[in-house]
């Protein structure tokens, strides 16, 4: 798969662990996040993820700030993006399964970094079972107007 990954200041070092693991299992990443500790604007960086899922040429995307609440709100203001927080990796799979989730988030002061590779693992291996849940996301995409 090709995946874009975004992070703010608060996950410098777990956006660098993450994306040598996405490798490691075969996967393109391109990173759009920062890469200092600077202090910088999360919803830049979430819309830009955002944007390359729905426009550009991404299977899924990977969104990580300090809990991942701020940057997934941001990015779920681009039209077409699912964005969805996990701290779980049952979560993981389901927003795949259930909700399509296109980009996955999570917290770098939430979550630890062995259990941050198992969440974007699950959900990277988890399929979309379709069904009514296609529905019930249509249903969300025309709230978008
Ligand atoms: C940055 O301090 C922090 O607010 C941000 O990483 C994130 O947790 C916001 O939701």
């Amino acid at each position: 798969m090709k995946i874009v990954i975004g992070n703010d200041h608060a996950a410098v070092e777990l956006k660098n662990e993450i994306m040598a693991y996405v490798k490691e299992l075969g996967h393109e990443v391109v990173n759009f996040g920062v890469d200092t500790n600077a202090s910088c604007n999360y919803p830049q960086i979430g819309a830009r993820v955002g944007h390359a899922v729905v426009e550009e040429d991404y299977d899924c995307g990977i969104l990580i700030c300090g809990t991942g609440v701020g940057i997934s709100i941001a990015a779920n203001k681009i039209k077409g993006v699912r964005a969805a927080v996990c701290s779980d990796v049952t979560t993981a799979r389901l927003v795949k399964q259930h909700n399509n989730a296109n980009i996955i988030a999570f917290g770098a002061r939430i979550v630890g970094s062995e259990l941050a590779k198992d969440i974007v693992k699950a959900y990277l291996e988890a399929e979309f079972m379709g069904g009514r849940h296609q529905t019930r996301i249509d249903m969300i995409h025309e709230l978008e107007g």
